[in-house]
């Protein structure tokens, strides 16, 4: 069956889409970090269809995105005033709020947890979607474990087959998923880092905020996640050309990610993407990069670090988990 795309939607597509969630259907859908799988947030039936589509765990949770700030108020059982304050500066955009739930918030969203995620997406489509549809729960729509997509074509392609439908937005603005902070404590906690920083979250509340660490689940946390197929090692950009030319003498077929201009020389067949040495481009075109290379055939990907600063906090984060896969593999 070949799944429909919608690439320049209308309203009343848009309204088909909406149709198809309030029936308790999937939709893929485009959100500013990376395309999410689409369910009606209050039907039990539709939000267990995303678990099973994505092969996850059922007690990991998912974030209900809304079509503004005022939901909230029916989301979420007490809204402390840091909440309302982050809301005001940060959405529409990509910073994810966990809060007590409302008394009427599914299990099968939360996992059973006494919290609930929240968020508004800086995505017209996907606003114009949830107004027309209801608050929907949305993972990344990707497998459990694997690479989030950021353009429909990598949402067809993985999980085409099994949706109902998939709007096509384009290519994602921001590439990486958003940053989760907890306000269950005293002290905000960064549950996942993303393009919004700590220092930002800092400013705006004028007080300090805790990174990871938490008690609470969180499954983006699990060190072997986000990952392509292919190992994929973490190099200091000086080592690269030398581990290179090692692997290759191996009998290894190598391709390698760049951050910026590459240094030094290279061994003849090596594959050499690269990416701008500017976060926000670099974030962007993170994992489609990691696609393009997981596709290319080979037995192993050499990634050049980033800069170890704080701006590239949510890239260190992703490649780091991507990087956990080979460890584990190659230790055990
Ligand atoms: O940018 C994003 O956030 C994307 C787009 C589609 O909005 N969504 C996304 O969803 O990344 P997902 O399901 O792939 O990741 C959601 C993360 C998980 O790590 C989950 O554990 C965490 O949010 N989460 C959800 N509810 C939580 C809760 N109550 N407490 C702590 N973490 C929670
Ligand atoms: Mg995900």
């Amino acid at each position: 069956m070949d799944i429909p795309t919608r690439v320049e939607t209308t309203p009343a597509q848009i309204q088909e889409a909406a149709a198809i969630l309030r029936r308790g259907g999937v939709v893929a859908f485009p959100t500013e970090t990376v395309y999410g799988l689409g369910a009606d947030a209050r039907q039990e039936t539709a939000v267990r269809r995303v678990f099973a589509i994505k092969g996850r765990p059922a007690d990991h949770p998912l974030i209900v995105h809304l079509a503004s700030a005022e939901g909230l108020r029916d989301w979420a059982q007490a809204v402390p005033e840091a909440a309302w304050v982050l809301a005001e500066r940060f959405w529409p955009g990509p910073l994810t709020l966990v809060l007590p739930r409302a008394a009427h918030v599914l299990d099968a969203v939360t996992g059973g947890q006494t919290s609930v995620a929240l968020r508004v997406p800086a995505h017209p489509l996907a606003l114009a979607l949830i107004r027309a549809a209801g608050p929907l729960v949305a993972p990344s729509a990707n497998r459990f474990g694997r690479l989030s997509p950021t353009c429909a074509e990598h949402v067809k392609a993985e999980l085409g087959k099994a949706l109902d439908l998939i709007l096509d937005g384009g290519p994602c603005r921001i590439g990486v998923e958003s940053t989760i902070l907890s306000l269950l404590d005293d002290t905000p906690r960064i549950l996942r880092p993303g393009v919004i920083t700590p220092e930002a979250i800092e400013t705006v509340l004028g007080r300090p905020v805790a990174m990871h660490g938490s008690r609470v689940r969180a499954p983006g946390t699990l060190s072997a996640h986000y990952a392509p197929r292919t190992p994929l090692v973490l190099l200091l950009a000086q080592e690269v050309p030398q581990q290179t030319a090692e692997w290759v003498a191996q009998g290894w077929r190598v391709a390698v990610l760049g951050c910026g201009e590459p240094a030094g020389r290279w061994p003849a067949g090596v594959q050499r993407l690269a990416l701008p040495d500017r976060p926000a481009e670099y974030a962007c075109g993170l994992y489609a990069s990691l696609r393009a290379l997981d596709a290319a055939g080979v037995d192993l990907i050499l990634v050049e670090e980033p800069p170890l600063d704080p701006a590239w906090l949510a890239v260190q984060d992703r490649l780091r988990r991507a990087a956990a896969t080979f460890s584990k593999k190659g230790s055990s």
